[in-house]
């Protein structure tokens, strides 16, 4: 399939228009799985941050997917962590350990210092926005690229961020972080409401930058006591929603959150006021489709582990997932919204031609499911 010069089906399905194909792109889609991703971080000093800071490595990175693949969307490349990195954390990525922070928020005087960073300490990130979406507008000789695909922004929930706040880095078991909320949920309001501030003026400025849509990743919601899932995550991602410019240069701006886990709380995430709802592969699509009446758009759900099987059966995964979402149309006219996606990130090991037999799967399956319609 030829890339049409202005692909638009992204933001079509998150905004539950008629589309001709469903959309696919894969988080983590520029990453350590790609050849050509190794060898710009090498450039970069080999340091992640070296890539994540310099706009036009960022630019080269976002776009090596997309060169690769027909994905219909780009995604920024950055990091999560670049905002309480911001708030003088101390961000480091240490060689194959994941993330760390030197000064993690432990004590009640941690938090009290806690502040919303100066926007203008995260300048590389909307200077790296605004550079990718000028190469996505731009026609090179081959006149490829021209206004390929929209271009998604990101940030981390308040309480994923407060996860690596609190616990200085990736954790197994969420100890310090969870001991913190039930001894001193005080504290724990407190990082989560400056969270959501930072994170609200952050995705704004990636908006006011060029981003077209933005994607909260609430990647550790799905740890929480049903309770507490309400108390310290929802509410602070619904704060952040609240806050957030929903329109720019006159395109709506579409809003996808994806909570890690969070199958169970699909009707209250929908109520956020997400145009978009993420899903892992715990869920299916038909029946979180029924649910929420086709309130919002899904984004979801493949299993990144299944791209380690043959190509073919990668290809019927693929079209079990699509199938299990339906037709997009309704026998009442309205449009669903199904953007094809992993459940999770895209793993380092993956093999480069399984990703292309997804692609190829979902943009050849998907056409045929127009052909039918779904009871509204
Ligand atoms: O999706 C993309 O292609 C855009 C870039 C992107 C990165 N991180 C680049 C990255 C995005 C959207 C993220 C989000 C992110 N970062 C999340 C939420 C999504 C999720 O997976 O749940 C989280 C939890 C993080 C935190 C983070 N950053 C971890 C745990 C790590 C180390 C482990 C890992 O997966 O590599 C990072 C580093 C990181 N962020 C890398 C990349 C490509 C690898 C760094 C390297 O090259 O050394």
């Amino acid at each position: 399939m030829n890339a049409p010069l202005h692909n638009d089906t992204f933001l079509r399905a998150c905004l539950r228009q008629p589309t001709t194909h469903t959309p696919i792109w894969l988080m983590r889609q520029a990453g350590r799985y790609l050849p050509e991703y190794k060898a710009t971080r090498v450039a970069a000093g080999n340091s992640f941050m070296g890539l994540a800071t310099n706009p036009q490595y960022a630019t080269d990175v976002t776009l090596q997917p997309l060169d690769r693949y027909q994905l219909d969307a780009a995604i920024l490349f950055s990091d999560i962590l670049t905002v309480p990195d911001a708030m003088g954390l101390g961000l480091s990525f240490g060689a194959g350990e994941g993330p760390k922070f030197a000064h993690p928020l432990r004590t009640e005087a941690d938090v009290a210092k806690l502040a919303v960073p100066d926007l203008d300490k995260l300048r590389y990130v909307f200077d790296a926005v605004a550079s990718i979406r000028k190469a996505l507008v731009t026609t090179d000789a081959q006149g490829r690229r021209a206004g390929r695909v929209p271009l998604i922004g990101f940030s981390g929930s308040p309480w994923t961020l407060a996860c690596y706040m609190v616990e200085g880095g990736g954790s197994d078991d969420y100890r310090l972080v969870k001991t913190m909320l039930y001894s001193r949920p005080d504290l724990m309001h407190r990082i989560l409401a400056v969270n959501a501030d930072a994170v609200a003026a952050y995705l704004n400025a990636q908006i006011e930058a060029g981003a077209q849509a933005v994607m909260v990743f609430d990647s550790w919601g799905g740890v929480l006591e049903h309770r507490a899932f309400h108390q310290f995550s929802l509410a602070y991602t619904q704060r952040v929603l609240h806050q957030l410019k929903r329109e720019h240069d006159g395109q709506r701006i579409p809003a996808i959150v994806f909570t890690k886990g969070g199958g169970l709380w699909l009707e209250q995430i929908a109520a956020t006021g997400a145009d978009v709802v993420g899903l892992d592969w715990t869920t299916d699509l038909g029946q979180a489709r029924r649910r929420v009446d086709d309130s919002v758009a899904l984004q979801g759900n493949f299993d990144p582990m299944a791209l380690f099987a043959t190509p073919e059966a990668v290809a019927t995964e693929a079209r079990a997932v699509l199938d299990s979402f339906g037709p997009p149309q309704r026998a009442d006219g309205r449009w669903g919204g199904h953007i094809f996606n992993l459940g999770h990130g895209i793993n380092q090991h993956t093999p480069l031609e399984h990703v292309q037999a997804l692609v190829e799967a979902v943009h050849a399956h998907s056409p045929t499911l127009r052909q039918s319609v779904v009871k509204g």
